[in-house]
């Protein structure tokens, strides 16, 4: 299992010493619009501290994709991963890309054919959107436990990295539905970790703690 911050956020890189099991962050040109941030900026703080960084091109076609692919990989060859969005300029680019070694993570998936297209390519990752794909009146739960079928059947290495969630109930299911990956936004990293129950349990068991010492002491 792969756990990845969904952020493009510099804060949040940085403070990602706090969540040891996170690997990396995937970004995409919405998120690092909204941040203001340049891509080389985000590799340089995720290269100080290996972390993997997915980037997402933009070019429309091949010849686009492979730069802009070319560009990002050598400023980063052992942690950036590329984001390729479903889309048929997309997948012609893919075989090239793959025969310079670049780790290739198929994106905006939101059916399951656009998975089974994209298997036979031998990407890293496919990406289905969970809740987006719910929001339009699908179940991405569904598309992830059925391509997870067809990976194992077919005994392929591509791993399934579910994104665009919102809910802390959305992420263990699409994990129990077979999700070798996931990648969350802070918002729901912090839903996971600041569970008050727990907080609560610590501080009465410390609470018992002090007061049978004190007992002691009397
Ligand atoms: C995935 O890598 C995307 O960055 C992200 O999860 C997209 O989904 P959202 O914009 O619905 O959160």
């Amino acid at each position: 299992m792969e756990i990845f911050l969904d952020s493009a956020n510099r804060k949040e890189v940085t403070r990602l010493k706090n969540f040891p099991f996170v690997v990396g962050i995937t970004t995409n040109p919405s998120l690092i619009s909204q941040e203001k941030v340049k891509i080389e900026e985000l590799i340089n703080l995720t290269r100080k501290n290996n972390l993997k960084i997915f980037i997402q091109t933009l070019g429309k076609d091949r010849e686009d994709i492979y730069k802009e692919g070319l560009k990002y990989f050598s400023l980063y060859p052992e942690g950036v991963v590329l984001k390729i969005p479903f889309s048929s300029e997309g997948l012609k680019v893919i075989p090239v890309l793959k025969k310079e070694n670049i780790p290739i993570a198929i994106t905006s998936i939101f059916s399951l054919s656009q998975i089974i297209v994209s298997l036979p390519l031998q990407p890293e990752y496919v990406i289905p959107y969970i809740d987006r794909i719910g929001r339009s009146g699908g179940d991405g739960i569904r598309i992830v436990r059925e391509a997870k079928e067809i990976i194992t059947r077919e005994k392929l290495a591509t791993k399934i990295l579910s994104a665009s969630f919102r809910s802390v109930k959305q992420v263990e299911e699409a994990v129990l539905a077979g999700s070798d990956a996931i990648t969350i936004p802070m918002k729901v990293l912090k839903d996971i970790m600041l569970n008050p129950l727990s907080e609560k349990a610590i501080k009465d068991f410390k609470t018992d703690w002090l007061s049978m010492n004190e007992k002691e002491h009397i």
